[in-house]
């Protein structure tokens, strides 16, 4: 079974797997550990393997890469990119610095390594208040997601400035305010938890706004027992698996929230990689180091 292999694989390599919560059951349970974005990146530094089988998408990846450069970082299929770090451009960041000289830059960690080159800061969902506000500037270019920014400049006391204008998540762009008032009407006892990606709307009807690790910690913690999750329908595999015991309920805003790339890592993938050792995650050695400064600073910082 494909299952035995890959551990014996892993073991024999001293390989270890990482996952993101929105990714395929099969894979979860196989990882050695699964998380948020910013809980990968701390494991990616704190792991002793030799070998980090990545299943997320590209960003993710690199950013495993640059915090080991001298580790192997493999992701299982290369056609896992994310759409929106594909939004923002070294051009666009350029100009928007030449623009407002006496503003800092933040980039979401959903961003490739040759933007995050030239960020002051990087965050994730879990901490971007925070670090916007840690900032010394009064005004902060953020991107690429434009909701992600308006999540931000409400909970900082910072000018923000979002680059591109209107940078989103396709997934979390599916779910609407319809989708609240059908679950709500369908399950009036459940809270409505939700991740910063989705539209101002959204969020403002919800009861609670977290990454998607900061969304399985509410859920386990909180009385109630229903629970309408407002993220890529992944994250629920996640949340029925952890709360088994307390007998707790959750149902998607919206079937068709689905990162379809991040559904592209599979057993095979995962064992091909570890047998064949590729593809392995590059990223220019010049970048990296400029990258590692700023995810290095966020990482100081929560
Ligand atoms: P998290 O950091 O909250 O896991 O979010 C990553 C992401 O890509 C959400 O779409
Ligand atoms: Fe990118 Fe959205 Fe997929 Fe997250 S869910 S990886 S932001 S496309």
């Amino acid at each position: 079974m494909a299952r035995e292999r890959i551990e014996r694989l892993k073991r024999s390599k001293n390989a270890i797997i990482l996952a993101h919560n929105y990714q395929r059951p099969e894979i979860q349970d196989i990882a050695d550990f699964v998380g948020d974005s910013l809980e990968l990146a701390r494991r990616a530094v704190e792991t002793d393997a030799e070998i980090i089988v990545f299943c997320g998408v590209d960003f993710m990846a690199e950013t495993a890469a640059i915090l080991n450069p001298d580790k192997k970082v493999l992701i299982p299929d290369l056609g896992a990119i994310c759409p929106m770090a594909q939004m923002l451009t070294v051009e666009e960041l350029e100009e928007a610095k030449e623009k407002n000289p006496d503003a800092e830059v933040v980039l979401y960690i959903n961003t490739l390594a040759d933007c995050k080159a030239l960020a002051d800061c990087i965050c994730t969902s879990a901490n971007a208040p925070k670090v916007v506000e840690t900032m010394d500037s009064d005004t902060i270019i953020f991107g690429p997601d434009h909701n992600l920014a308006r999540y931000v400049e409400k909970r900082t006391s910072k000018r923000i400035i979002p680059i591109p204008e209107y940078g989103l998540c396709p997934t979390h762009h599916q779910i609407a305010v319809e989708d609240l008032w059908e679950g709500k009407k369908n399950h009036p006892a459940a809270e409505i938890v939700v991740h910063p990606e989705c539209i101002p709307e959204v969020q403002e009807i919800a009861d609670h706004i977290a990454s998607t690790s900061g969304m399985v910690r509410y859920c386990k913690e909180a009385r109630g027992k229903e629970f309408l999750i407002g993220t890529e329908v992944g994250l629920l595999y996640r949340l029925q698996k952890e709360t088994k015991t307390q007998g707790k309920k959750f149902y998607p805003l919206s079937e068709s929230a689905v990162c379809p790339q991040m559904k592209m890592h599979t057993l095979t993938k995962v064992e091909k990689a570890l047998e064949f050792e590729k593809p392995v995650v590059l990223v220019q050695r010049e970048l990296a180091k400029e990258a590692w400064r700023a995810i290095e600073r966020m990482l100081r910082i929560s």
